[in-house]
């Protein structure tokens, strides 16, 4: 296990952090957060910002923003709204502790996923340490208490995004479950915000929350105790975000091990379900499992609307607990960068490098969903297709799956297009499965839940694979091997030629 480098920046700004609010500091501190008074969320002003800035800065660079003060519905509600929670790399870096701090985007994926491998077992699973309770009066998130007739969700600053949502959306809330058979099930799911003390819960078929609600249901149980919480720190909403548990393992224990500490719980004020103490805003209440009710549409993940549902679970609030002057965190799906990636792309790796032996990496872009990405180190002909085909099998979400050669870096998009055009015959180096079972968002099915998925084997392809009797050797790498240094050179006098 490779130890953690020590924190070089004052103590309270070192990660991994007990709360959100704590992230944001240490984000701040290495300028990686915009403040911003206020905004008019009644004309869309938050979600025009987060499209142009991405626009302007990219998915990776784009900083965190929070937005202090905010119109809605005609009337100026106190946020702070924060979006674009988890920037970049180095954001991620951050998040789980990888020090020293760079904001190289590269040099930060290599560092957070270096010490992420690091902590994986001999066996490849990720360390436990089960989270711990302490009482109420420790508990930042008991700051205010609302029950029954004093809950009023309205008066929080949540955000409709788009103008064809249904409403305003907690767009990023980790639902809380506990069940006598199943224990705990963290997974963040929209809410739509029906009423002061009403929120629809859109759990998707499948999903462990649906499934905790289905066996609730078949037990012939009324209803199912939860609690919503939105801003755990960021490596308990990143687990609560990841497949990287199955049913019945709890989420809690992963988190703590991923945080070297164990997560601090509190037991809710009107159920037994515990949840994590430094939390902005905890919801509690009772999701019935035998009533459901409209909800959506929701722009989703994929950039487009999606469909209304006719029938959604949906939670009675009975009391809410929050921090003074709550962080909201807003999702704005299908924009900016969603959560904290890194687990689940080592998670990934870890499970198809069992199935791939040649597997170098492998990226499952947000701001492309649909696409995944992977570089192989091929030996032998036919060994790019058929890691395509591994992928496409395992990963509903993968329709289109790029293979490329170990010396394409498959996060920077600009060598993926120039392999795709250099090094790519479509024939026979492409494979095309007609027919299969595709992620139901994805607006370009015909049938929702049946899709055709696209092999694009885009490495060097062997003269038995149909491929040329030789292969030039790349320019940059000839430039590299004759003057080792030049990169050195170059970067050392960066600064002097833009005259800085
Ligand atoms: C901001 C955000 C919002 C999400 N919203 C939903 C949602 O509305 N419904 C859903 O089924 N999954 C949603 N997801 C994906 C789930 O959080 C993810 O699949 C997670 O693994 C679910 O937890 P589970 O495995 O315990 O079911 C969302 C993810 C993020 C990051």
């Amino acid at each position: 296990m490779s130890t953690p480098q020590p924190c070089t920046t004052a103590p309270a700004l070192c990660g991994p952090y007990d709360s959100l609010r704590d992230y944001v500091a240490a984000l701040d501190a290495r300028g990686r957060l915009l403040r911003i008074a206020e905004m008019d969320a009644d004309r869309f002003e938050p979600t025009g910002f987060a499209y142009r800035l991405i626009e302007e800065k990219g998915f990776h660079k784009a900083p965190a923003f929070l937005i202090e003060r905010l119109k809605i519905n005609g009337r100026w509600l106190e946020g702070p709204v924060l979006g674009n929670a988890f920037p970049g790399w180095d954001g991620e870096a951050l998040a789980f502790g990888a020090e020293p701090y760079t904001a190289d985007q590269a040099k930060a994926r290599a560092a957070g996923t270096q010490l992420l491998e690091g902590l994986l077992s001999k066996d490849k699973r990720w360390p436990a340490i089960p989270p711990e309770t302490i009482s109420a009066a420790e508990a930042p998130c008991k700051a205010n208490v609302r029950l029954g007739d004093d809950v009023d969700l309205e008066s929080f600053a949540w955000l409709q995004t788009n103008p064809r949502d249904a409403g305003r959306y907690l767009n990023a809330a980790s639902v809380f479950m506990e069940d006598p058979e199943l224990g705990r099930n963290v997974g963040t799911y929209r809410c739509q915000l029906k009423g002061k003390n009403r929120v629809g819960v859109n759990a998707e078929i499948g999903q462990h929350a649906w499934q905790f609600i289905d066996r609730a249901r078949k037990a012939g149980r009324k209803s199912v105790t939860a609690a919503l919480v939105i801003g755990a720190d960021p490596i308990t909403f990143a687990v609560g975000t990841s497949k990287i548990t199955q049913l019945g393992e709890d989420e809690l224990n992963i988190a703590g091990g991923l945080r070297r500490k164990a997560v601090q719980l509190v037991k809710c004020e009107t159920s037994s379900v515990r949840v994590p103490a430094h939390a902005e805003i905890v919801i509690e209440g009772e999701i019935p499992v035998d009533r459901m009710e409209a909800e959506g549409p929701y722009g989703e993940v994929y950039g487009y609307m999606g469909l209304e549902k006719p029938e959604n679970f949906f939670m009675e609030v009975k009391a809410v607990t929050y921090r003074d002057r709550p962080l909201i965190l807003n999702s704005f799906a299908g924009i900016t960068k969603l959560t904290l990636m890194l687990a689940q792309n080592v998670s990934n790796k870890v499970r198809y490098r069992e199935q791939i032996p040649g597997l170098v990496d492998i990226y499952r872009p947000i701001e492309t969903t649909g696409v995944t990405l992977l570089s192989i180190k091929k030996q032998q002909a036919g060994e790019g297709l058929e890691a395509g085909r591994v992928i496409a099998e395992g990963d509903i979400f993968a329709k289109t799956v790029i293979v490329v050669d170990e010396d394409i870096d498959i996060h920077n998009f600009t060598q993926v297009f120039h392999a795709l055009g250099t090094r790519w015959q479509p024939h026979p180096a492409a494979e095309l499965i007609e027919s299969t079972k595709g992620f139901p968002l994805d607006p370009s099915q015909p049938q929702r839940w049946v899709t055709s998925k696209m092999i694009i084997d885009a490495t060097r392809q062997f003269p038995d694979e149909g491929g040329p009797a030789h292969w030039p050797e790349v320019s940059r790498v000839l430039l590299e091997q004759h003057s080792p240094e030049v990169f050195d050179l170059v970067d050392s006098r960066w600064q002097e030629y833009f005259g800085q």
